[in-house]
């Protein structure tokens, strides 16, 4: 028997009334509904839709998985999962715009199907450019954005890199690291801008970049709060010696060094923040409900959404998940990044609200604050890729502005005898060195993989190949990777290209910032034989005390990206030398951490040194 409506409505009313049928539920997701009103707030239409929601599909939203966990694609239709993520490397095969943008486009269309019909935000970390997309344009990594230390620029590349990844399909970068490195032995050392707080908050342009572009993406502020403060042999996390470990410093001493770069990036509107691994004196950030919820979302007012670290919930309590879920969520977590077993997150959770351990009330502050911020995204109205964004991935335009953030970033230490810019008259150039011909080596970690790689890992032009490009008719530069000292002097000139294995996060810790052997012999032979160019390709200073005497000119490149013609640019003077050291570059590892060194003697470059020639 079909009821009248004013009949169903009673109907309805009388259940409600009796606890049988849950409100949301009654509450249908009517088209008219004022949460599909794009005309409303988005915190209207969150708090409206929010209303209709029931336990479950709450719990759904602060859910993030990763792509490869979700075994059968029906898990976000039947969950209602909030959220999906790329973790590094992780991408579909192959591994192509079109590719990407079906893949999201059909979790996207599972999402759709719920009864509420709310769309996925994805993840990915785009930290230069869409690094895990082939084919797009990888920028110097933050490191050399800090050495260039020009705001403007950083948003240009936010904004660019925005369209590759929305044209993607993703929706969300994490991105930008904003952490304040003190202790360059750290492997996350080139994701962060520099050492000094106001440096890294200067850089913060690139949120709007991300967020404010022809193609918006939801950013993120990361890691909160200190981890580039950790005490080095702190880490408890496999043998990383920096990564993930304690930071030991007064709430004061953190406030001054580490925070600044947050209220900077709320200030700029940042979507969202994502919890740091490590440790303040001892507790976990992860389990931190004073600094997450009374400092960020307190004090700082951030009205976003707070989203933990890859399976970081897990760390809190080692074996108790359902008191890590219980201290994570209590202490102002919004959404899970589980990212394996979400089942087990949802059940856990489910039953922690069940048995009153977790309020009501902090769940439903978790999941208005993600719906405010897919509603101020434009989630509802375009939760599909948009075909039009695909010519913009690998562009020229964006090829041409990593080239000049190329440029911005080097930096000149020493140029004896006035060697830079490479006079004309040097016709024959020898080059040599571990990252002059090595693609992987320039791209640094987050490249194509999670930790990057050696070799011709994807398509772009290595410093060598610059070279070649940008060196003036008549002007040979040959590549020998073993040089003897013979061929070395009969040069005019020899460019030494010395570099790091890629790495990313604790396992780039180190103990030995010292060159590998084959660099350290290639800068002795060539070094003794004619005049000669160290470029340093790293994510960080490197020793090079013991052979400085010997060097000309010095430079370091940082990690610069696909557009290795930009460091050619400089060396022959199509463009200026510009960039200072974001980092101080120490003499040898007594004069680590930056602050408070055991050798406090002067650096061999300080923070903000850099000659124009
Ligand atoms: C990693 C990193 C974090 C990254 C996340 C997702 O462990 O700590 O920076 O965004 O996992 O890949």
């Amino acid at each position: 028997m079909k009821l009248r409506p004013l009949n169903a409505a009673l109907a309805q009313g009388l259940l409600v009334s009796l606890g049988l049928l849950p409100l949301a539920l009654a509450r249908s997701a009517s088209p008219t509904a004022p949460y599909r009103d794009a005309s409303l707030s988005p915190e209207a239409r969150a708090a409206d839709l929010l209303a209709r929601m029931t336990l479950a599909e709450k719990i759904g939203q602060m859910t993030q998985a990763e792509r490869g966990a979700v075994r059968d694609p029906q898990d976000i239709a039947t969950l209602g999962l909030g959220s999906l993520l790329s973790g590094g490397g992780s991408a579909p095969s192959p591994n192509t715009t079109a590719d990407w943008a079906a893949m999201i486009a059909g979790f996207q269309k599972q999402a759709l199907q719920t009864r509420l019909g709310i769309p996925l935000l994805y993840g990915t970390d785009a930290v230069h450019g869409h690094n895990n997309l082939l084919g797009a344009v990888l920028y110097p990594h933050n490191i050399g954005l800090g050495a260039a230390r020009d705001p403007e620029l950083a948003a240009q590349i936010g904004r660019a890199t925005a369209e590759e990844v929305a044209a993607s399909g993703a929706n969300w970068t994490f991105s930008p690291c904003l952490c304040v490195v003190r202790d360059v032995r750290w492997g996350r050392t080139y994701e962060s801008f520099g050492e000094r707080p106001e440096l890294v908050s200067e850089m913060t342009g690139i949120v709007g970049g991300y967020q404010n572009g022809p193609a918006p993406i939801l950013a993120t502020a990361k890691h909160f709060v200190g981890d580039g403060g950790t005490t080095y042999g702190s880490s408890t996390t496999d043998d990383y010696l920096l990564d993930q470990g304690d930071t030991r410093l007064s709430e004061a001493q953190l406030s001054a060094l580490h925070l600044p770069p947050f209220e900077a990036a709320v200030k700029a509107g940042v979507a969202s923040v994502m919890v740091s691994f490590s440790s303040l004196n001892g507790l976990k950030m992860h389990a931190d409900q004073h600094l997450i919820t009374e400092v960020l979302k307190g004090k700082l007012g951030f009205q976003g959404f707070v989203v933990s670290d890859w399976a970081g919930v897990d760390q809190i309590v080692p074996g108790d998940y359902a008191r890590s879920v219980r201290k994570a969520i209590g202490a102002g977590i919004d959404m899970v990044m589980v990212p394996n077993d979400y089942r087990r997150f949802i059940t856990t959770l489910t039953a922690e609200v069940e048995a009153g351990r977790v309020p009501q009330a902090r769940i439903d502050d978790a999941v208005r604050r993600i719906l405010t911020q897919k509603f101020r995204f434009g989630l509802f109205e375009r939760p599909l890729p948009d075909p039009a964004l695909a010519s913009s991935v690998g562009s020229a335009a964006h090829r041409a502005l990593a080239r000049r953030a190329v440029q911005e970033s080097l930096v000149l230490l020493k140029n004896r005898d006035g060697l830079l810019p490479i006079s004309r008259t040097a016709k024959r150039i020898l080059v040599t060195g571990s990252s002059a011909d090595d693609l992987g080596r320039q791209l640094g970690g987050w490249s194509v993989t999670w930790q990057g790689a050696n070799g011709r890992t994807r398509t772009g032009t290595t410093v060598v190949e610059g070279l070649r490009q940008v060196a003036p008719a008549g002007t040979k530069v040959e590549y020998l990777r073993t040089p003897t000292a013979a061929q070395a002097g009969s040069a005019d000139l020899g460019l030494v290209v010395v570099g790091e294995t890629p790495y990313a996060e604790g396992k780039g810790d180190t103990s030995d910032l010292s060159l590998n052997a084959a660099d350290a012999a290639a800068v002795d032979t060539v070094c003794r034989a004619t005049k000669c160019v160290v470029v340093v390709v790293s994510g960080r200073p490197l020793l090079l005390t013991d052979q400085l005497p010997q060097i000309g000119a010095l430079v370091a490149a940082w990690l610069p990206g696909t557009e290795g013609e930009g460091v050619a640019d400089v060396l022959f003077g199509a463009a200026k030398f510009g960039g200072t050291l974001p980092v101080t570059w120490p003499r040898n590892l007594r004069q680590l951490p930056v602050g408070r060194p055991q050798d406090t003697g002067a650096p061999l470059f300080p923070y903000g040194f850099g000659l124009r020639r």
